[in-house]
């Protein structure tokens, strides 16, 4: 990577994405996504799930009955950060979340979920719901019809419009935004 090249720039952060994906051990894997709760900034761990650099898209799953659905319903702007300390870089993307439910994606998705994923969504009540005591909503896979839990799966759509890449270094930080607007995309260089 030529720190001085802003593509080469943009293709690490592309590359780092993708790899979030698979590599578990990559601290991309779970990224942070942001979301706007009646004025107030909502932010929460995710699993990254897929990563299309093409349409600069983004797979999360979710629970159809969270909190974050209710949220962008209202409001579809969000943002993803993620940083990893060992390569000194920081990715902030900005766009829109869509969810799926219900439909060819989810149910391919669903299909292609091992058990111990599908667990989390056959919870009574939904996740966000206030309870009495955390306990009273513990089961075991083996209670549960992990097919109902599909009703209740679902998938957010992110689509970014910016890429912010933050790489730190003793000697000068290297930061770089690139905007795509109607699919044409701008870049430069900013003070870190
Ligand atoms: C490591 C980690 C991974 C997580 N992955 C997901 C995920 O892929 N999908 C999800 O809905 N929640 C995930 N969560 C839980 C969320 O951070 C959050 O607590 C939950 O989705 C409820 O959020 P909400 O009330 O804003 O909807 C994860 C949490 C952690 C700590």
């Amino acid at each position: 990577m030529n720190l001085e090249n802003k593509n080469d720039l943009k293709k690490k952060a592309f590359e780092i994405l993708s790899d979030g994906v698979k590599n578990r051990d990559s601290l991309f894997h779970t990224l942070t996504l942001s979301t706007i709760d009646r004025g107030k900034i909502d932010s929460r761990v995710m699993v990254l799930r897929e990563f299309i650099a093409k349409k600069r898209y983004l797979k999360f799953h979710t629970d159809q009955r969270s909190k974050k659905i209710q949220e962008i319903k209202s409001n579809p702007v969000a943002a993803v950060i993620g940083y990893d300390p060992a390569q000194k870089i920081q990715i902030r993307l900005q766009g829109n979340l869509s969810f799926s439910h219900q439909d060819n994606k989810t149910s391919e998705a669903w299909n292609a979920s091992q058990h111990i994923s599908k667990k989390c969504y056959s919870v009574k009540s939904g996740s966000s719901s206030v309870i009495k005591s955390p306990a009273s909503h513990d089961f075991h896979i083996k209670d549960v019809n992990l097919e109902e839990g599909y009703k209740n799966f679902s998938i957010l759509n992110f689509y970014f419009d910016s890429l912010e890449f933050l790489y730190l270094q003793r000697s000068g930080h290297r930061r770089c935004k690139f905007v795509w607007s109607k699919n044409k995309l701008e870049s430069y260089w900013l003070v870190p």
